[in-house]
């Protein structure tokens, strides 16, 4: 059974208390949060405080995507702020080595997120290094986008490399994940599915959360 990061992107901004209160109900392993600074993605979202605050309303660990260009500069803050995993894109930071090993240096989990048109090459040296690898499966800055369907042969190659060479890495995968089709992606061999509107755009929300939670 895949684990659920419902991202918190699609839902409710004047009313985000209630919002995280639904999917913990419906058993989110995680709630995913996606910060955007309007250059690395063409979009702007929330920072720090706003993690901070929310922080203060759930037990449900906080899995936090930086879509923002030089993330190491902010990397503290998000911590502070309450990150349990911090993802940083391959694309966003020249010493992508360096940056990782400065959230490890803080005892926090550590992602690696690569744009679609990014290959996994690009991160072949620092596998040893981290504990999950974000593979987006949309152009990121936006929720309600489709599914890429050529990410599916990208996601079997990393679980192949993770399995052969015995990594304890997660899979996880955000964009377009919805209940059509989170069971063919998650048997390619995703560990963790990251869902903004195909939760937060049901009518009930933590039915649905449910919904994904026993697919
Ligand atoms: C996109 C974000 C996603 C987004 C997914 O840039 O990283 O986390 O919230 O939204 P859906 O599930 O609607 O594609
Ligand atoms: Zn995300």
């Amino acid at each position: 059974m895949a684990k659920i990061s419902p991202s918190i992107l699609s839902a409710d901004f004047s009313n985000l208390k209630e919002e995280i209160g639904k999917v913990e109900e419906g058993g989110a392993d995680f709630i995913h949060l996606d910060v955007m600074d309007g250059i690395f993605v063409p979009n702007i979202t929330f920072g720090p405080p706003v993690i901070k605050k929310i922080k203060a309303v759930t037990e449900v660990p906080f899995d936090v995507h930086l879509m923002i260009d030089r993330p190491e500069r902010y990397i503290e803050d998000f911590i502070v702020a309450g990150a349990d995993i911090i993802t940083v894109h391959a694309e966003s930071t020249t010493h992508l080595h360096r940056t990782i090993q400065y959230i490890k240096s803080y005892d926090k989990k550590v992602g690696v997120a690569l744009n679609p048109s990014t290959s996994l090459e690009s991160i072949e040296y620092v596998l040893e290094d981290i504990d999950m690898v974000l593979i987006m499966t949309v152009n990121p800055g936006f929720g309600g986008q489709s599914f890429i369907p050529a990410m599916k042969r990208k996601i079997q190659r990393l679980r192949k490399t993770i399995d052969d060479n015995n990594l304890d890495i997660k899979i996880e995968v955000d964009g377009g994940v919805k209940l059509d089709n989170a069971k063919e992606i998650i048997d390619l061999g995703v560990d963790i599915l990251v869902v903004g509107s195909g939760i937060y755009g049901a009518e009930d929300v933590v039915q649905r959360t449910k919904m994904f939670k026993n697919i």
